[in-house]
């Protein structure tokens, strides 16, 4: 009988082999060979706990892949019945809804964020934080996202988003197109490869 250690242990080997695969199938989408570190997993889930500054509705995660961000959005106190993760691979969208009970999880192309969660009748949303790899995204899909999720969220509603790269994950153009403002944290330099984890906001005067 395995003990809860070990059951863990086996979870998360099952979630980078399922990962590797759908990485060797789609590498451009998937934009890591492995699932997000530890270290990485909680800085996204601290910085999208202050970004929320009180704001009612669902934490909506993008490309949640094999969960650990999830995890760590759930440890950090976020409730199950708040969280709304959108999944494109039907393949990580079933292991996401074997893994975890509580969340809403929705299989589709976050660049259709709007319908989807009108769909889903989520309801209002407080922030977005998305591990998508915008950085290795066609022009033209990462414009549909970034627009999307700024639709969908109100104003002063934040996109927390990683990187590993040295210039901010939302190109400029689209920053300056929707008057975004861009605030970066520390570079997690134990994460393999390091990255960096940036809040996006439209003011409440843009
Ligand atoms: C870098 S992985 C991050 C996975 C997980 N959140 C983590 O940090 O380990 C990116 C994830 O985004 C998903 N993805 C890529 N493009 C997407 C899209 N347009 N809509 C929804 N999910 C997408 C991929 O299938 C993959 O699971």
């Amino acid at each position: 009988m395995p003990t809860i250690e070990s059951r863990h242990g086996l979870e998360s080997r099952a979630g980078t082999t399922l990962f590797l695969k759908r990485w060797l199938r789609r590498p451009f989408a998937m934009g890591a060979v492995i699932p997000s570190g530890r270290l990485l997993a909680e800085a996204m889930a601290a910085t999208t706990v202050r970004a929320l500054e009180g704001r009612p509705g669902h934490v909506v995660e993008l490309g949640a892949g094999t969960g650990e961000v999830t995890k760590a959005l759930l440890a950090a106190g976020i409730p199950a019945a708040r969280l709304a993760l959108v999944e494109r691979d039907p393949e990580l969208a079933a292991f996401l809804r074997r893994h975890f009970s509580g969340p809403a999880i929705i299989e589709g192309d976050a660049a259709r964020l709007p319908r989807l969660l009108a769909e889903r009748k989520t309801g209002p949303i407080a922030a977005v934080v998305s591990s998508l790899p915008l950085l290795s995204l066609p022009t033209g899909i990462v414009n549909g996202i970034v627009h999307g999720v700024f639709d969908a969220l109100p104003r002063g509603g934040a996109l927390v988003q990683f990187t590993y790269g040295l210039s901010p994950p939302v190109p400029r153009a689209l920053r300056q197109q929707l008057r975004l403002v861009g605030a970066r944290g520390q570079r997690i330099w134990r994460n393999v490869p390091p990255a960096v984890v940036w809040t996006f906001r439209r003011p409440q005067e843009a």
